[in-house]
């Protein structure tokens, strides 16, 4: 039985699927099982920033496996007390603290549970169109009523504003808050990024409530926009920065990275898997590839390069193209879909961000010449 019939038969099938079976990946390629090769602009859902079977990561993971794989986060451990190390030490200035755990969504949720904490309150302003992950907390805070629907009910106190209108925010925003959860770029919601003074106004109407102010920089973090992260470019420091795709160079991982002062308990919070060395040591890979590489002024020059290109002979399609860096959106006059899988016989896989946003969320390692690829057949499947 080959992959496709196997997982048709026994995965609780909760993914659209598409017709390919991805068995082998190195840098901004990948291969299906009849051996044909493929750009791929998914990267796993822009996770693998690093590229598929980055050396340095496999040989960390390889090296660690025979070493250490779980150790429960009583116990210190070498490879986590390093990663926390360097998260605070490429972290915006005054995230002090790092909480480590496994998935973008957990991340979410912890970041959640700790302004509640912290605070003592319990509502939670978010944006229309933003995207948390699928928990019951992230998704509360989650805008998109078809991800919402039939799981009711959801977390009670969260509320929603229009993304990009800071007196709509600073409305919201009063001394009942716990927090406001935010994506400096809105991924899911179809690659919006945040206008200029928009966090900014955000940090101020937390400073005067006291509510605080969270980062979504699941998708958006490590190098994905330009910047190691994507609130550097708007110069605004969260209390909490939710880390976790791109963070360990494809394997499970995830951060929230908190400012000076914010504690918990010992005991009201924890995780298994959070934190096990073997991810540890993939994620101190991965960051040190980032950084030798330079893979944030990678992405800007590489983002900048496929815009050019790509403008210059704009398909009439084309509604609006919105990038930041290598997270790059070009919303359609009509639904992508079908758009998606011209691409995909053209050798590129693509993602959407809403019906009619094509996203294009490529490893920050792909070379000119390919983002050139990625440019030339977008515009001839869109012409
Ligand atoms: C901004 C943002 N937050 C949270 C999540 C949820 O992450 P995960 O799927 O790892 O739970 C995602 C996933 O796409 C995301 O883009």
């Amino acid at each position: 039985m080959n992959a496709e019939a196997a997982e048709r038969l026994f995965a609780l099938e909760v993914f659209a699927k598409r017709n390919l079976v991805i068995v082998r990946g190195r840098g901004a390629e990948v291969w299906d099982a009849k051996g044909r090769r493929y750009l791929d602009c998914v990267a796993g859902i822009g996770v693998a920033g690093v590229g598929h079977a980055n050396e340095a990561v496999a040989e960390a993971l390889a090296a660690q496996a025979r070493v250490l794989v779980a150790c429960a986060g009583v116990f210190y451990n070498d490879r986590r007390a390093a990663l926390l190390r360097k998260l605070v030490e490429i972290a915006p200035p005054g995230l002090a603290r790092a909480f480590l755990c496994n998935s973008g969504a957990e991340a979410v949720e912890a970041a959640l549970k700790f302004a509640r904490l912290h605070t003592g309150r319990a509502k939670v302003v978010a944006a229309m169109r933003g995207f948390h992950g699928r928990t019951m907390g992230a998704l509360s805070a989650t805008h998109k009523k078809a991800y919402r629907d039939g799981f009711g009910p959801l977390v009670p106190g969260f509320s929603f504003v229009p993304f990009n209108d800071p007196a709509k925010l600073r409305g919201a925003v009063d001394d009942g808050v716990a927090a406001v959860v935010l994506e400096p770029v809105q991924g899911e919601g179809g690659v919006r990024p945040a206008e200029p003074g928009y966090l900014r106004a955000a940090r101020e109407a937390c400073d005067e409530s006291g509510a605080l102010l969270v980062f979504d920089e699941v998708q958006t973090g490590f190098c994905r926009t330009g910047r190691m992260f994507a609130c550097e470019r708007h110069g605004v420091i969260p209390d909490m920065l939710c880390l976790a795709k791109g963070i360990a160079g494809g394997v499970p991982m995830a951060a929230v990275l908190c400012r000076d002062g914010l504690r918990v308990p010992p005991g009201k919070h924890g995780t298994t898997f959070g934190g096990n060395p073997l991810a540890c040591a993939a994620a101190l890979a991965a960051i040190a590839f980032m950084e030798e590489r330079r893979l944030a002024e990678r992405a800007e020059e590489l983002g900048a390069r496929f815009r050019d290109r790509f403008e210059r002979r704009l398909p009439a399609r084309v509604r609006q193209v919105r990038q930041a860096g290598l997270m790059i959106g070009v919303e359609l006059r009509e639904r992508c879909g079908p758009f998606l899988s011209a691409l995909a016989d053209r050798g590129v896989l693509a993602l959407s961000a809403g019906p009619t946003v094509l996203r294009l969320l490529p490893p920050l390692v792909a070379t000119e010449e390919q983002i050139d690829e990625v440019a030339e057949a977008l515009q001839a499947v869109l012409a």
